[in-house]
C-alpha cells in the first residue's frame, strides 16, 4: 500500500473554535470534538524532526512526500503488485506540475457548499477528508461530495487525537466513519487523514495491514487559525511545489470563510503557474508510476 506521510512542519491544526458571535454559535456547537491548543507560532518551521526509522519521512519541499509504504525505512522494498514495470515509466508524469487541495472536517452545509461552488466553476477536482460526526449531520453534502467528482477520505468519527487512544478505541474511530461513509457513498475510502496529523506506529501498522493510503499534507495553509486571505494566498504560491498537498478546512468556525475567499484566486494562481489539480490518491499513484 502507500502512504502519504506528515509533514515535517507543525501539524496541529484546528484550535480555534471558541467563537461567540452569533453567526458562529452555530458552527461552534456543531463542533463538539476537542481541539488541541494552537501552535505558539506562525514562523516558518523549519524543524527538523528527529528520525523516526519506522516512518516514512517527508522530502525537502521540492519532492512530493509519498511514497510506497513498503518501502518505509527502507529502499529495497519491491513494489507493488499493482505497480506499473518501470519501463513504462511516463515522464511526462514526472515533468507535470500536479497539486492536490485537501478539505478537512466537513461536511457542513454552509462552507462546504461553498467550496464545491466555487470547484464546479473552476473545473477542479479535490479531496475531502470527512468526519463521520458531520457526515451523520449532513449525508446529503457528502453525497454531493462524491457526484461532483471529489475524492473522499477518512477523518476518523470524532477527531481525537488517535496516538492517545487504545489500540481498540482507534479502530473504533476509523472503522466507525468508514461504516457512515460507506453507508452514503457505497464504499468504504482508501484514504485516512489522522486528526491532527497525529500519527503513531500502531496507526501505521493498522492502515498497511488494511492497505490503506495514510494521507498528510505539506503545505499548511493554517486557515482554521484565521490566517488572512492574502497571506494564504501568497503562502500557496510560494510553498507549492510539484506533488504538493495543500491542507485546507471546509468546517470548523468563522475562520473558514476566509478559505472560501481565498480559493478562486489561489486556483487562478496555480494554474498560471501550470498546476494541474488531481485527487490526493491520484497524486499517489502517478509517484508510483515514476
Ligand atoms: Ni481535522
Amino acid at each position: 500500500m502507500l502512504s502519504i506521510t506528515q509533514s515535517s512542519e507543525k501539524v496541529v491544526h484546528a484550535g480555534g473554535m471558541q467563537n461567540t458571535d452569533s453567526e458562529d454559535r452555530e458552527q461552534a456547537a456543531l463542533v463538539d470534538y476537542p481541539r488541541p491548543p494552537e501552535p505558539s507560532s506562525k514562523k516558518e518551521p523549519e524543524v527538523k524532526q528527529p528520525i523516526d526509522k519506522t516512518a516514512v519521512q517527508p522530502s525537502p519541499s521540492t519532492k512530493p512526500s509519498i511514497k510506497p509504504a513498503s518501502t518505509a525505512g527502507t529502499e529495497t522494498a519491491k513494489p507493488r503488485a499493482s505497480s506499473k514495470p518501470s519501463s513504462t515509466k511516463k515522464p511526462e508524469q514526472k515533468e507535470k506540475k500536479l497539486v492536490a487541495f485537501t478539505f478537512d472536517d466537513g461536511p457542513d452545509s454552509r462552507y462546504t457548499a461553498a467550496i464545491l461552488d466555487i470547484l464546479k466553476e473552476k473545473g477542479v477536482k479535490a479531496t475531502f477528508f470527512v468526519v463521520g460526526q458531520q457526515v451523520e449531520k449532513e449525508p446529503e453534502m457528502l453525497k454531493r461530495i462524491v457526484d461532483e467528482g471529489h475524492a473522499v477520505g477518512n477523518h476518523t468519527m470524532n477527531h481525537k487525537q488517535l496516538p492517545k487512544l487504545t489500540d481498540k478505541q482507534m479502530k473504533q474511530e476509523i472503522d466507525g466513519a468508514d461504516k457512515l461513509i460507506e453507508n452514503v457513498i457505497g464504499y468504504k475510502p482508501t484514504m485516512v487523514r489522522a486528526p491532527y496529523g497525529a500519527v503513531s506506529d500502531a496507526l501505521k501498522t493498522y492502515m498497511k495491514n488494511e492497505n490503506r493510503l495514510l494521507v498528510g499534507w505539506n503545505v499548511d495553509t493554517r486557515d482554521w487559525a484565521g490566517t488572512s486571505v492574502a497571506d494564504m494566498r501568497s503562502m500557496i504560491k510560494e510553498k507549492t511545489k510539484p506533488g504538493a498537498i495543500i491542507l485546507m478546512h471546509s468546517f470548523g468556525g468563522k475562520n473558514i470563510k476566509h478559505t472560501v475567499e481565498m480559493l478562486p484566486g489561489a486556483i487562478d494562481d496555480l494554474i498560471k503557474m501550470g498546476y494541474t489539480f488531481v485527487t490526493a490518491d491520484q497524486l499517489a499513484s502517478y509517484e508510483e508510476a515514476e
